[in-house]
């Protein structure tokens, strides 16, 4: 029985739909209220059981790494000024037990290429990806809920959800027959299919577990759809040789990567916030 002890964050992408704010940042460091995006993403990882962070980094490595490092500065002037409260928010950004590591992307090849990246750390193992612009709300964590079909079936899963068919054009979208509950065994997979051309409207979002297998794929794959080396078509070489499982998650997620997705998604935390979330309310029904 193999367990995951690793998750794969790709954080070295463009992040173009949101300049200018993405231009000396990256997309994950933004904030839903007061913690950004890669911050919610590590702690479904380690509400999942995960230790080993393995961070996939591009030209704004620091905002992210420092993130997760010691803030000796910032902690002795919280520490000397009685702000007990935020210094212990200020460490308990990683639990002691877990670690950290990064890897440079030299440049933004394309998801597929982030993963790749991750083989020196990863090995031979089963790892999870987490993307964390798909912020998604769930009891427990969606990747929790992954784990625990992955120790059921031992075989790679993607995380999916339906979307409506004029939408399929921004996601890899599988076809599938039903195997359990939530579970679908996936018969293929296509990137960003035409509405008219696409072959259902279950849509892959940024939660997967691979087997190592994925590597040997991704090293072969050709730059596809935009140019870059997809995610999708090492999958889609992974599912010839192997079982691939699709899982119906229970949760509610936001695509922090679109403005639309974002407001929404700071809307709903500003809302169950546990300081804002009654002036919060009030403010909404006085528009
Ligand atoms: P996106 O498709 O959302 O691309 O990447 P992006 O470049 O971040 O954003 P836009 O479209 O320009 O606004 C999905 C995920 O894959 C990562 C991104 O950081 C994001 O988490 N990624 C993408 C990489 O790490 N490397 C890449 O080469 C491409």
């Amino acid at each position: 029985m193999k367990k995951i002890t690793k998750a794969v964050f790709p954080v070295a992408g463009m992040g173009s739909r949101f300049l200018p704010a993405t231009k000396a940042t990256a997309k994950e460091m933004l904030p839903i209220v007061d913690k950004p995006l890669i911050q919610y993403a590590v702690e479904e990882a380690i509400e999942a059981g995960i230790t080993d962070m393995v961070f996939i980094t591009g030209r704004h490595k620091r905002a992210i790494e420092d993130h997760f490092d010691k803030a000796y500065e910032l902690e002795a002037e919280l520490a000397a000024n009685g702000k007990d409260e935020l210094l212990r928010i200020v460490q308990s950004v990683v639990p002691r037990n877990v670690n950290c590591i990064y890897i440079r992307q030299s440049a933004p090849l394309g998801l597929g290429h982030a993963v790749l990246c991750a083989k020196p750390v990863v090995q031979d193992e089963p790892f999870a990806v987490l993307l964390a612009d798909d912020l998604i709300d769930g009891q427990p964590s969606v990747l929790k809920q992954m784990v625990d079909v992955f120790a059921q079936y031992q075989s790679s899963i993607l995380g999916v959800q339906e979307v409506p068919r004029a939408n399929t054009r921004q996601y890899g979208i599988v076809s599938s027959t039903n195997l359990d509950t939530n579970i679908e065994r996936v018969h293929g997979i296509v990137e960003k299919p035409k509405p008219d051309v696409a072959p259902s409207t279950l849509a892959v979002v940024g939660r997967y577990i691979l087997t190592p297998r994925i590597f040997d794929h991704l090293e072969n794959v050709r730059p596809g759809a935009g140019g870059e080396i997809q995610l999708t078509d090492g999958i889609a070489a992974l599912l010839e040789e192997e079982r691939l499982l699709a899982y119906r998650f229970n949760g509610m997620r936001y695509d922090c990567g679109s403005k639309l997705g974002y407001l929404k998604a700071q809307v709903a935390y500003g809302l169950k916030h546990k300081e804002l979330s009654a002036d919060f309310a009030d403010y909404l029904k006085s528009l």
